[in-house]
């Protein structure tokens, strides 16, 4: 738990449509590392205390707002409605019914900025306490600074304002430390300098950057140093492939550090909020999603791709297997090319092979079935042999139906359980059976047509053959 901070609010700016992206998705709601843009910066304003954190939306804002409520349950949230979207003082301002009777400082954030760290804000915000400043704004020096707020400061080297790139003089668009497009700002300042904001620019827009020289000609603006790498905004998708990158990066070296191994983290592909426990090992061209758990020791081959699985320890996923929304108990061995759709919960020590696919079907301690077999809607005890090929029937056109097979039982190869059906502990099914009745325990069943073996009858045909027959 975080320790109680002084007040602060936060006000993250996601209603632009991210026109670079070429899409018909608002930018802030394309993921990376699993997660909408947009859940980054409010979430790393709840990590820096924010209560609440408003998030202003206007272009599918009804989406925007349902997918951070979905990835932040419970989190303080409050959504602001900017229905055109007049210049990024305007989408500040539309965040200020949100706020009513809250005095103190204001983060501002962007909505594309994903790489932001928590203790980077936290960073802005104290520097603006510290200078007893009106604002605080994040900066950064770039070689290439195009497209950026160029900042302009004066004789005495603090910062007189910010002009834009496109109202930028030749001069001043020589100028390489740039707005970083994050602030804090003491709410009291805020509204009443938001009002006077006008749209007398090249782009005829709201420009929120105007609060600076409003600040330096009250008690100044506090500038805060950076790192580029953060500050980077998501304008395209080149920029949120590597953005994503970044992020992935971080959580792989979290892991690391934390004990496991990734063999190569170029080639690991993980959301936020996966699990990994120590000594877990990730081959190259794995990919885990969602709530996805790994417990420790585990090993997770190449081509992996699992999804809200949660996996035991000391288990083995051999190469190329998808899991899907289960869990793998202790010691299990999977794959190559096991296929676990949701519902599935394999057992301490079992074993799955390669073109097996199990669907809401446990399979108990030790049990296996190692070859091309489909198990679904089905509880294996312990101990079971399935044979290779062999099918549960769970489906007669209208229903799924359930398959149970006790404890120890054998099923022989190419075995074709038609549900609902039930096989005692112990029991012994054929190779090659049919089963639509039940088996008791113990008993072996057999449900294919008896072999019938016609000596000599090769010979038989050639000579038939010869006589024209
Ligand atoms: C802005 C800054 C620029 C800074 C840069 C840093 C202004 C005028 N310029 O430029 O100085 O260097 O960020 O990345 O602020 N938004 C709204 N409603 C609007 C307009 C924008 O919600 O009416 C949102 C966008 O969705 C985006 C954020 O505000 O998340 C920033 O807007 P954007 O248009 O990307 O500003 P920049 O041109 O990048
Ligand atoms: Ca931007």
């Amino acid at each position: 738990m975080a320790p109680p901070r002084s007040p602060l609010a936060a006000v993250v700016l996601a209603a632009g449509k991210g026109t670079r992206m070429k899409s018909g998705k608002a930018k802030v709601l394309h993921a990376v590392a699993g997660r909408p843009l947009a859940y980054y910066p409010v979430k790393r304003a709840l990590e820096a205390g924010a209560v609440p954190v408003v998030v202003v939306v206007g272009h599918q804002g009804d989406e925007v707002r349902a997918a951070l409520e979905a990835a932040l349950p419970g989190a303080p949230l409050r959504f602001a409605v900017q229905a055109r979207q007049l210049g990024t003082a305007h989408a500040v301002l539309a965040a200020r019914p949100a706020l009513r009777g809250y005095s103190g400082p204001v983060a501002i954030l962007s909505g594309d900025t994903p790489l932001l760290r928590a203790a980077t804000l936290r960073a802005v915000v104290s520097a603006r306490a510290r200078a007893r400043a009106p604002l605080a704004l994040a900066a950064m020096t770039l070689d290439a600074p195009r497209g950026y707020g160029r900042i302009v400061r004066d004789g005495r080297g603090r910062a007189a304002r910010v002009v834009e790139e496109k109202d930028a003089s030749e001069a001043e668009r020589e100028l390489r430390e740039v707005n970083a497009g994050l602030y804090c700002a003491e709410s009291g300042f805020l509204w009443r300098a938001l009002r006077r904001v006008g749209a007398g620019n090249a782009q005829r827009e709201f420009y929120l950057t105007d609060l600076v020289a409003m600040a330096a000609r009250s008690r100044g603006a506090a500038v805060v140093a950076v790192p580029p790498e953060e500050a980077a905004g998501v304008n395209d998708r080149i920029e949120l492939a590597r953005a994503g990158r970044v992020l992935v990066g971080r959580l792989a070296e979290a892991f690391m550090r934390a004990g496991a191994t990734i063999e190569d983290p170029s080639r690991f592909d993980c959301d936020e909020g996966v699990e990994i426990e120590r000594d877990v090992v990730i081959e190259p061209g794995v990919r885990l999603r969602g709530k996805t758990r790994i417990g420790a020791g585990s090993v997770v081959g190449t081509g992996a791709l699992l999804t809200d699985a949660v996996v035991a320890r000391g288990v083995t996923i051999k190469p190329y297997t998808v899991i899907d929304e289960s869990t793998v108990g202790a010691g299990a061995i999977l794959g190559p090319f096991s296929r676990i759709r949701p519902g599935s919960e394999i057992g301490e020590g079992a074993h799955v092979g390669n073109f097996v696919e199990t669907k809401k079907a446990r399979l108990g301690k030790g049990s296996k079935a190692n070859h091309l077999t489909y198990l679904g809607d089905a509880v294996i005890g312990a101990g079971v042999n399935v044979g290779a090929g062999t099918i549960t029937c769970n489906y007669d056109g209208e229903r799924k139906n359930p398959t149970t097979i006790g404890d120890g039982a054998f099923i022989g190869s190419d075995a074709i359980l038609v549900a609902p059906i039930e096989i005692g502990a112990g029991a012994y099914v054929a190779a090659g059976s049919t089963l639509t009745d039940p088996v008791p325990p113990g008993a072996l069943a057999l449900g294919r047509a008896r072999q019938v073996n016609k000596e000599g009858w090769a010979a038989g045909r050639k000579a038939r053959r010869a006589r024209g027959g």
